[in-house]
């Protein structure tokens, strides 16, 4: 029997859900439900641990099963009994769902957006690492639901991680992520995942290739909510040196790997040091972070 995530269990409350009509705050707490694949919580795919020096042997045999099984489309399957506990903090990644970030971060997704559409902050949102999409989704979804004409920014290199360039980002040493066959979900994938759920337009925009590439040359010009998740060192700086910013005041900065990737969380106190940014960042659920931009 399938389960449900209970409301009462969202990490923050969301500011303008009064607003929504009953029908409206149930579409998109169904499609939260659906995008995190919760139907299907206690199944998850293998994915490459355990990681520390002690297992890199252990960790290379592992990735070479997962990449030589995901070639032929297939994936290794486990079953955890606490899997809706799991998928309410994001942790490993579903077989089927839009989305590995869990419940919390995309309820508090919802709350920055709903935040800025309350209080006027101008700008689009962005996702910098978006895998099969579903957090842009549903950021698409709330964005319609409050009738707002805000555009999504879908950047991917759509084939995965870069090579750690160790020679400009030492912290990235040993970072193995480029190599797995699950990251690389290619651009007709995600948009397709999009008009699944019928929120595909002119309004969401992709943005193909290495962020250090795209980020930079983007057309954007004002973001009320930047979300960063591309795990590395220098898929982070990138996002926050491009785009930052961009960020409007009253605006929200989320870190997706915040708490769990050390290089990540360099990058971000690495940018804050240089830019004497002093905003208190808040835990969603002990991996994703945020801050509101002063
Ligand atoms: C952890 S996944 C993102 C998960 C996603 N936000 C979700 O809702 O499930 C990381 C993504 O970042 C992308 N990525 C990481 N670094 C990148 C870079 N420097 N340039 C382009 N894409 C990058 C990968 O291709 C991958 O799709």
């Amino acid at each position: 029997m399938p389960q449900s995530i209970d409301p009462k269990h969202s990490a923050l409350p969301t500011s303008r859900a009064a607003e929504l009509s009953p029908t409206e705050k149930n579409y998109l707490h169904l499609l939260k439900e659906v995008l995190i694949d919760i139907d299907n919580a206690a199944r998850f795919q293998l994915t490459p641990y355990p990681r520390g020096r002690s297992n890199v042997i252990k960790r290379f045999l592992v990735n070479k099963l997962i990449n030589t099984l995901a070639k032929k489309g297939l994936s290794i399957t486990g079953v955890d009994p606490s899997g809706i506990a799991a998928r309410e903090k994001g942790l490993g990644w579903p077989l089927n769902g839009y989305s590995m970030i869990g419940a919390r971060r995309m309820d508090n997704l919802q709350h920055c957006l709903e935040q800025v559409i309350a209080d006027g902050v101008e700008g689009d949102f962005i996702e910098t690492g978006v895998w099969r999409g579903g957090a842009c989704i549903f950021a698409k979804a709330v964005i319609d639901a409050y009738g707002e004409d805000r555009r999504v920014w879908v950047a991917d290199s759509f084939e995965g991680l870069p090579k750690p360039n160790t020679d400009l980002y030492p912290e990235d040493a040993g970072d193995d992520l480029y190599s797995l066959e699950q990251l690389r979900i290619s651009l007709e994938q995600v948009q397709s995942n999009f008009e699944r759920f019928h929120l595909l337009d002119e309004r969401v925009v992709f943005l193909k290739g290495w962020f250090k590439d795209t980020l930079p040359e983007a057309p954007i010009e004002k973001l009320a909510v930047l979300r960063l998740d591309g795990d590395m060192y220098e898929s982070t700086m990138d996002g926050l040196v491009h785009l930052y910013p961009k960020l409007e005041p009253g605006g929200y900065l989320i870190v997706d790997d915040y708490g769990v990737i050390p290089a990540c969380r360099k990058a971000v106190h690495d940018y804050r040091e240089r830019h004497g940014i002093q905003e208190p960042i808040i835990d969603i659920d002990g991996s994703g972070h945020f801050w509101r931009k002063d």
